[in-house]
């Protein structure tokens, strides 16, 4: 196995495989690479960021734009006023709330949706724990705090619609598995539907498949390709239990079951849908796209949707290497990491007919678990680009407000306003909140001098990385405000135009999610090793590290409290890492040596008490550890007290997750457990543990599961 220092090259990434790996050039050259699949510089392996991302961190990154905004401006230090003048001088107006810059949005301030519904009511926590100790990350084991036990609700392969059978590894078809949960789970949400509390929807989707490790050798190839094109999508399956507390169990062939592929047609809405840019042979119209592929995290709607995003979308397409448009979004002329275009045209976009079939993925897609029969929808208006995922907040004025990041080095964060309001007796308008409004992307000035953001994480002389920032407009009411692009332009080339608004070039941006309890907006930038290397945009104090491995969280106050504000605060409420290694670590002033070690920020949840809870992917080398869940209170004496309340098995990512901590439950998908073996020499046997001896069928080896932990 290759090891690398974590600061060494420029080239990797956690995210990433061997810096030497060659381009993807498909499934089989995947297979080829699988004996030499070390860790480069985390705990990811070279198959899942082939798999997953298209190896976007062995590839030059796509934001080439000489956008370097920020620094033309970080090293003075801004005032509100001075905030104020620069926009004034500049493109934007910014609408400012009367009292101005609010300290901080009064806990009143906006309704976020919640995860974990009709448990949002305070109180003390009913999920005291120890933090547990960090599990080395060659242990297949899942591991949480003493008191606490956990089960898994559904796996991988689990038959949930009428028609379905149990699992058999060495009998698999397309057909079972469209029958079936799907793999590799990510966005995660349990939502409770009786008084009683004994039933409830899981709502997840399945971002990728790992075909080497769930497919025997001597199942025909094509079958293969069918059966990974239905494992994608999206999984709804009704759950229920005896009594509140206890464990719940999902119910086979239930009404509301559905499972949404990568072949489900969708309905395009927004003022992009219908255009020429999204028209192909299949679909003249430009407004039914079948499938939703590489759906990562996503959020829960107030009206009971799920927003799920479309992220790595392009290492599905052969395309034009050509276009600019083309490279601003990562597609290339290599055979795709999945191979689907050998039994779907569409998949080729370098044919006439298909061109813009790419151009009809990477967006938010929003999905109704209470309606099976309803046509899930792909929303333009929130532009297109590699949506980590999705979260909404009522504002004041009861708009609806969405945040939402692009997950790629150097890429930027946007935030939706609608242009309807939110009725919570209407129920059918809200369904069309997200297709008519504004999109607007964020440009971060720090307070701070320049010379004091050096790039080694040490705090300036104020004690704080942070300043003001602006929701620069893109689209306002159905207008384009980027010169020299359409509406659809920027809806469809969506990169492209925020490179012209001037957008800040973030670490990764990966959630998004409001503070039910303080309105304050939480970012995940996940980690950028290539942060101030050559060639690469340097830091500045949003992005305050140089190879930044291990990420931070950014915290954003809207200004008055109001998710509509064109103006607000921000401060990085958490630069992670391991402070035993890692002097540049902050935890909001918290001890350091009073923290669990976290790394690479990814999914962001709440509990009832308005503590965040971050899932974590690709533990570095210079932790070696699983990668867990993670409570970190925001409020008080134990701001930024990060304690590790579990740890996924070897090789997977914590997905999810869930909170429900008035009922005692805590909910992860674990993703891509042993992702790193092979069909001969699997890496896990999560969830089940068996190890092929005892029966027939039974497989020794990973299955993606959803996972419940709950109080022994
Ligand atoms: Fe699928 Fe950005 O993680
Ligand atoms: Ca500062
Ligand atoms: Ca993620």
């Amino acid at each position: 196995m290759t090891e690398l220092s974590d600061i060494q090259t420029d080239t990797a990434c956690p995210s990433c495989s061997d810096p030497g790996a060659p381009a993807t050039d498909g499934r089989r050259t995947m297979l080829s690479l699988l004996p030499m699949a070390g860790h480069t510089r985390g705990k990811r392996s070279a198959v899942t960021c082939a798999l997953k991302c298209d190896s976007a961190c062995a590839k030059p990154a796509p934001n080439t734009s000489d956008n370097g905004y920020f620094r033309d401006i970080a090293g003075k230090a801004i005032s509100r006023r001075h905030a104020l003048g620069l926009a004034g001088a500049g493109a934007v107006a910014l609408a400012v709330g009367s009292s101005g810059l609010a300290a901080a949005a009064s806990p009143q301030a906006g309704l976020a949706a919640g995860r974990g519904h009709g448990h949002g009511h305070g109180g003390r926590t009913n999920l005291p724990f120890k933090p547990i100790t960090p599990v080395a990350a060659t242990e297949d084991t899942f591991v949480v705090p003493q008191g606490y036990t956990w089960e898994p609700i559904i796996r991988w392969g689990d038959p949930i619609l009428p028609g379905g059978v149990p699992f058999d590894v060495n009998d698999q078809s397309a057909e079972k598995q469209a029958l079936a949960w799907g793999y590799n789970n990510d966005y995660t949400d349990v939502i409770v539907t009786n008084r009683a509390g004994t039933k409830a929807l899981l709502c997840c989707n399945n971002e990728y498949v790992n075909a080497d490790i769930m497919f025997p050798p001597d199942l025909d190839a094509t079958e293969q390709l069918r059966i990974s094109m239905a494992a994608h999508g999206f999984g709804i399956v009704e759950l229920e239990r005896s009594a509140p507390g206890e464990k719940w169990s999902y119910v086979p062939s239930a009404p509301k079951n559905r499972r949404i592929t990568a072949s489900t047609p969708f309905e395009i809405t927004g003022p992009a849908a219908g255009s020429d840019l999204l028209k192909t042979a299949a679909d003249p119209t430009g407004t039914v796209a079948l499938g939703t592929i590489g759906n990562c995290a996503g959020g829960t709607t107030p009206w009971g949707t799920i927003l799920s995003g479309e992220e790595n979308f392009n290492g599905y397409f052969r395309a034009s290497s050509a276009t600019p448009e083309n490279k601003r979004y990562g597609l290339n002329e290599n055979a795709s990491s999945y191979g689907w275009e050998a039994i779907e045209p569409r998949f080729d976009a370098r044919s006439a007919d298909y061109a813009n079939e790419p151009n009809r993925f990477g967006y938010i897609v929003e999905i109704d678990p209470t309606d099976p029969t309803s046509t899930p929808r792909k929303h333009t208006m929130l532009g297109r680009l590699k949506h980590e995922g999705a979260n909404v907040v009522i504002a004041k004025n009861r708009k609806v407000v969405a945040y939402t990041g692009d997950d790629e080095r150097f890429d930027y964060l946007y935030k939706f306003v609608s242009k309807g309001r939110y009725n919570p007796n209407n129920r059918k308008k809200n369904l069309d909140l997200l297709t008519e409004g504004s999109l607007y992307v964020a440009r971060f000035h720090g307070d701070s001098p320049a010379t004091e953001i050096d790039g080694t994480g040490t705090l300036p002389s104020d004690g704080k990385f942070d300043g003001y920032g602006q929701w620069v407009p893109l689209v306002v009411d159905g207008r384009s405000k980027v010169a020299g692009m359409s509406v659809e332009e920027v809806l469809v080339f969506t990169r492209l135009a925020a490179d012209k608004a001037g957008a800040t070039k973030m670490d990764r941006c990966e959630d998004v999610e409001p503070s039910p309890k303080t309105g304050k907006v939480y970012v995940a930038c996940t980690n950028n090793s290539q942060r101030g290397t050559t060639g690469k945009a340097g830091v500045d104090e949003a992005n305050p590290r140089n190879s930044n491995r291990d990420g931070h969280v950014i915290e954003i106050t809207e200004d008055d409290g109001d998710h509509t504000s064109r103006i607000f605060r921000w401060n990085i409420v958490i630069v992670a890492g391991d402070p035993s290694v890692n002097e540049s670590t902050y935890f909001a002033g918290y001890p350091q040596d009073k923290v669990s070690p976290i790394s690479c920020p990814d999914n962001l949840a709440f509990d009832s008490e308005g503590n965040l809870w971050i899932s974590t992917d690709g533990q570095p080398s210079s932790i070696q550890k699983s990668d867990g869940l993670f409570k970190v209170p925001l409020e008080g004496r134990e701001r930024g007290h990060v304690q590790q309340f579990l740890a996924v098995p070897r090789d997977a990512e914590t997905c999810g997750p869930v909170i429900h901590d008035r009922d005692g439950s805590v909910f992860v998908a674990v993703q891509h457990p042993g992702e790193d073996g092979t069909w001969e020499a699997q890496n896990s046997l999560f969830p089940d543990y068996v190890d092929g001896t005892a029966g027939e069928g039974e497989f020794a080896g990973p299955r993606p599961s959803v996972v419940q932990v709950f109080k022994k």
